[in-house]
């Protein structure tokens, strides 16, 4: 479904921060994208999602590179993205941020994540942090997207809740949907549930295991 040609990266500071990163991710499975703070794996989604572009390299979706694709369209159609920092829209309510990426009905997803009615109808800023979390998570699981990109979604989760999230986003890929989920954690607990464990050392992505 993904597909990462040979990507290189770096910031206008100059140094690498991609080198050489060729990687495929297919439908139905979930990925889980580990290394240390700093070493840019944000920086690698936001190239996967079509947010910036590689200073080199290609990247593929369905066969057809981005730097050929309608990527505005992409980011809305094909793609789902949880946010490290949300990206919720502060002064609307939980149901109101679902409402505004998707026609289906809002509050069976923010359920689905662990937060009632009451919940769905305060201002996000009104909510905690792990529920402001939560409701990225539900923004993006309502879109149903094809490809789901999560940077840290259970960082600011209790491991009950996280495992529960964890769970969602597994039937993300194995349910019906088949979708292709790649999950930026630092939770190695995590980490060994999804199909596939890659790790970002030095620019360079390698499998593990
Ligand atoms: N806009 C920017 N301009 C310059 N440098 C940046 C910019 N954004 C990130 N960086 C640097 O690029 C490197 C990779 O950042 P990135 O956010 O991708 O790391 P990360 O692996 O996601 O880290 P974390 O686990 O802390 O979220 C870091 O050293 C960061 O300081
Ligand atoms: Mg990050």
């Amino acid at each position: 479904m993904l597909e990462l040609q040979n990507i290189n990266y770096s910031y206008q500071s100059g140094t690498s921060i991609l080198r050489n990163v060729n990687a495929t991710f297919s439908p139905g499975r979930v990925y889980a994208i580990v290394g240390s703070s700093g070493c840019g794996k944000s920086t690698l989604l936001s190239i996967m999602g079509g947010l910036d572009m590689p200073a080199s390299g290609n990247v593929r979706f369905n066969g057809k590179s981005l730097m050929k694709k309608d990527l505005p369209e992409y980011r809305k159609k094909d793609v789902a993205f949880i946010f490290q920092s949300y990206n919720l829209i502060d002064y609307l309510t939980a149901e109101e941020n679902l409402k505004l990426v998707s026609p289906l009905s809002a509050l069976p997803v923010l359920e689905k994540v662990g937060l009632n009615c009451e919940i769905a109808k305060r201002n996000v800023l009104k909510l905690s942090g792990g529920q402001q979390q939560r409701v990225a998570i539900a923004r993006a699981l309502i879109c149903d997207s094809s490809l789901l990109l999560a940077d840290e979604p259970t960082g600011n989760l209790d491991e009950e809740n996280a495992a529960a999230i964890f769970d969602l986003l597994i039937q993300y890929a194995h349910g019906p949907l088949q979708g292709c989920v790649v999950i930026v954690t630092h939770s190695p607990v995590l980490a060994q549930n999804a199909d596939v464990v890659l790790k970002l050392e030095n620019g360079v992505l390698n499998h593990v295991g």
